[in-house]
This record gives C-alpha cells, sequence and structure tokens, in this order.
C-alpha cells in the first residue's frame, strides 16, 4: 500500500479504539487517525504505534487527535467511542450515555467522510448502529455493526480448546442480537467440512454454546475494570478489511434487515457479504427461521424438534413470509428473546427511561 492511498479513522482511542489501529498499523494497509475526546490519550497512543512502525515495517501514517477534520475523506470509520461495561453491568446499562455519543460522534464523522463506510463497535451494539445510521442518514449498507465476528470467534476458540484443533478450520455463523441471548448456529458449525454434532456430544456442546453467549460478561468479570478489546479490535478490522479490499467474505454483521428472514425495519446479526460498498447482499439461509419475538407467544409445539435448533431471533413483519416458513418447516429456534432495540417498542421495560431518551434523540 503506497501511503495516503487508503484512510480509516478511529473514533475512540480507549482499549478497542487502539486494538483496532495497533491491528491495521501492522497489516500495513490504510493510514490511521486515532480519535478522542481526551486529546493526549489519542495522541499519545498514535505517537508510540508510531515508534513501533520501524520495527514492525510498515509506513502507515497514524495520527491521534482531537479534530475531526484529520479524519476528512476517510474510507472507513470504525466507531469505538462510549462507556464499556463493568461488573454487573449488562450492555443495556450503556444505552444512556452511549446514545448520545453515538449521535455526536456520526454527525462529525459524516460531516467530514461522506462518502465512508462505518463500523459501529459501540455498546449496545444493535441499538447504536441504528442510532448512527438514523443520525448519519447513509444508504443502509453503509453502517454495520460488528459482533457477529466476534461471537462466533468465541464460539470458535471454545470449540477449539474442547476438540484440541486448529481454530482457523473451525467454520461457524453467530446470529441473532449482540447480546446474551445472540444464537450460534450449531447446524452451521464445522470442523474442517465435519459436522460438529460428529464431534461433540450435544450436552458439552450446549454448555460450549452458553459459554459463548456469556463470553463478553465472563472477561467482564475477570477484568474488573473494563470488558474485552484484543478479539473485539480485531473482529472489527476483520470487516474493515473486506471492505477495504473488496474481498466479499460472508461475515456475521449487524445489519439492516429489510424483508430478509421476515424481519423489516430493524439492525440485527445476519450473514452478509462484505466488499467495497459495505454491505454487499444479505444471505438468506432458508432453513433460519426467525420467530416473532414481540409477543408473548410461546413457540408453537409443531416448530419444535430437537435436532433441528437453527434460529435467530428477530421480529417477523410479515405475515405470509411466516406462513411461508412454517409450511417449509425446516428450521425451529429456541424461545429466549434477543436484545435487538431497532424497533424502538422492543426496548425492554428495564431500559424504560433510556428508551424515551433514545427514542428522543433519534426522533426528534
Ligand atoms: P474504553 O473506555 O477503553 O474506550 C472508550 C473511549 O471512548 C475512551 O477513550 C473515551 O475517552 C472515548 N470517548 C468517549 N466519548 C467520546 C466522544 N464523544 N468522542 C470521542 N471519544 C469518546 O472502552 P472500550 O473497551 O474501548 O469499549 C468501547 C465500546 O465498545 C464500549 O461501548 C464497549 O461496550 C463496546 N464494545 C463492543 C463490542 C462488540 O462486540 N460490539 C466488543 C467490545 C466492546
Ligand atoms: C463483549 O462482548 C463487551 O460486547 C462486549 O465483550
Amino acid at each position: 500500500m503506497s501511503r495516503g492511498s487508503r484512510k480509516i479513522s478511529v473514533i475512540g482511542a480507549g482499549n478497542v479504539g487502539a486494538t483496532c489501529a495497533f491491528v491495521l498499523a501492522n497489516m500495513k494497509i490504510a493510514d490511521i487517525v486515532l480519535l478522542d475526546i481526551y486529546e493526549g490519550f489519542a495522541k499519545g497512543k498514535a505517537l508510540d504505534m508510531t515508534q513501533m512502525l520501524s520495527v514492525t515495517g510498515s509506513s502507515s501514517r497514524i495520527i491521534g487527535t482531537t479534530d475531526y477534520s484529520e479524519t476528512k475523506d476517510s474510507d472507513i470509520v470504525i466507531i469505538t467511542s462510549g462507556l464499556a461495561r463493568k461488573p454487573g453491568m449488562s450492555r443495556d446499562d450503556l444505552i444512556n450515555t452511549n446514545t448520545k455519543i453515538i449521535k455526536d460522534v456520526t454527525e462529525k464523522v459524516v460531516q467530514y467522510s461522506p462518502n465512508c463506510i462505518i463500523i459501529v463497535v459501540t455498546n449496545p451494539l444493535d441499538a447504536m448502529t441504528y442510532v448512527s445510521y438514523k443520525v448519519s442518514g447513509f444508504p443502509k449498507e453503509k453502517v454495520i455493526g460488528m459482533a457477529g465476528v466476534l461471537d462466533a470467534s468465541r464460539f470458535k476458540a471454545f470449540l477449539s480448546l474442547e476438540l484440541d484443533v486448529a481454530v482457523s478450520k473451525i467454520d461457524t455463523l453467530v446470529l441473532g442480537g449482540h447480546g446474551d441471548d445472540m444464537v450460534p448456529l450449531k447446524n452451521y458449525t464445522s470442523v474442517s467440512g465435519v459436522p460438529i454434532s460428529q464431534l461433540i456430544n450435544s450436552k458439552r456442546l450446549e454448555e460450549i454454546i452458553q459459554r459463548t453467549r456469556d463470553g463478553g460478561a465472563e472477561i467482564v468479570k475477570l477484568l474488573k475494570t473494563g470488558s474485552a478489546f484484543y478479539a473485539p479490535g480485531v473482529s472489527a478490522i476483520e470487516m474493515a478489511e473486506s471492505i477495504l479490499k473488496n474481498q466479499n467474505k460472508i461475515l456475521p454483521c449487524c445489519t439492516y434487515a429489510e424483508g430478509q428472514y421476515g424481519i423489516a425495519d430493524q439492525f440485527l446479526g445476519l450473514p452478509v457479504i462484505l466488499s467495497s460498498k459495505g454491505v454487499e447482499k444479505i444471505i438468506e439461509i432458508a432453513e433460519v427461521y426467525v420467530y416473532p419475538r414481540d409477543t408473548d407467544q410461546k413457540i408453537p409445539e409443531d416448530l419444535k424438534s430437537p435436532d433441528n435448533k437453527v434460529c435467530v431471533i428477530g421480529l417477523v413483519a410479515d405475515a405470509e413470509r411466516l406462513a411461508d416458513i412454517r409450511r417449509n418447516r425446516v428450521a425451529i429456534m429456541n424461545d429466549r428473546k434477543t436484545s435487538t432495540y431497532t424497533d424502538l417498542n422492543s426496548i425492554t421495560e428495564e431500559v424504560e427511561d433510556s428508551k424515551k431518551l433514545f427514542k428522543k434523540l433519534i426522533l426528534k
């Protein structure tokens, strides 16, 4: 890459943002702007990374700043600014503060990089991606949230540890919201093409799936002062790389659904092709059933089947589509609830006040 040819800005020079910048610098694929509200924080980290480049052999330029004009004409902007979880907090507890931050940051990003692609990392992810999408006024394919890549990487890590096999040979998808009710798709999990069900018994697999769902909380509990950042940082960069290099990778990303899986006007984790356009396409897996979560309805008995538990959670907007899915009877979901907030009414009661604020910020 020639210096100055591609540019990625990372907003928030904290744990995740700095990891993104560090990984990017060593990949040598773009110049990097690291921006934070704390000037010294961004500048100090950028300078430290600049001093590493002679050793790593990269010619990327790394700038630390508080000034959005430095982000001008970025190809990609990764937004990591905002509060992270502390022990005992859920991702939802962050909604108040982070909505304000994402709104403010997105406005400034768009002012200087009207043609960029935005990758949102800040939690609660599905909600914050929606905020950034609304505030940016960008087309849906250009605002994408990072969560599925991370959740899948956790699932793969745990499987690799369990089976003592190369993690690079494990393939999987984790869909749904980035919350405790994410859905690792076991029927789409394999090791070098061998279905996971042939390598591990179902009880143990369920335990690993639960550990994946709790993966973020497990690290928060250990760190005590923040949340995970190495795996989140590289996960965001895998998305950025697929976009920057037009790699067309299929990755689970938080994306805007417009009828796919029967979901409308909602951000949630779905498999997408990531190209230089951003979300090139949402991949629809015929067997994945999206169950309406906006009701107290129980899962119909005829849809329950122990050996076919593929599931994604979301709103079924279209009754005909639901009927169609049910006719085909190909997939089942469990009765967990998801934490996607793109339908404003789906924000849970525990965050009722935040919901009002969120609505006010978005809708005004
Ligand atoms: P951190 O606290 O280390 O860094 C956040 C940074 O944002 C701080 O340096 C802070 O000064 C900066 N900041 C705050 N307001 C700002 C503003 N208005 N403009 C510019 N910078 C601002 O937190 P960390 O660990 O980097 O996490 C960042 C966010 O990413 C959190 O919301 C966290 O929950 C989320 N996260 C999401 C993941 C995902 O899978 N989607 C995974 C890991 C973290
Ligand atoms: C994680 O899953 C905190 O969402 C972040 O680690």
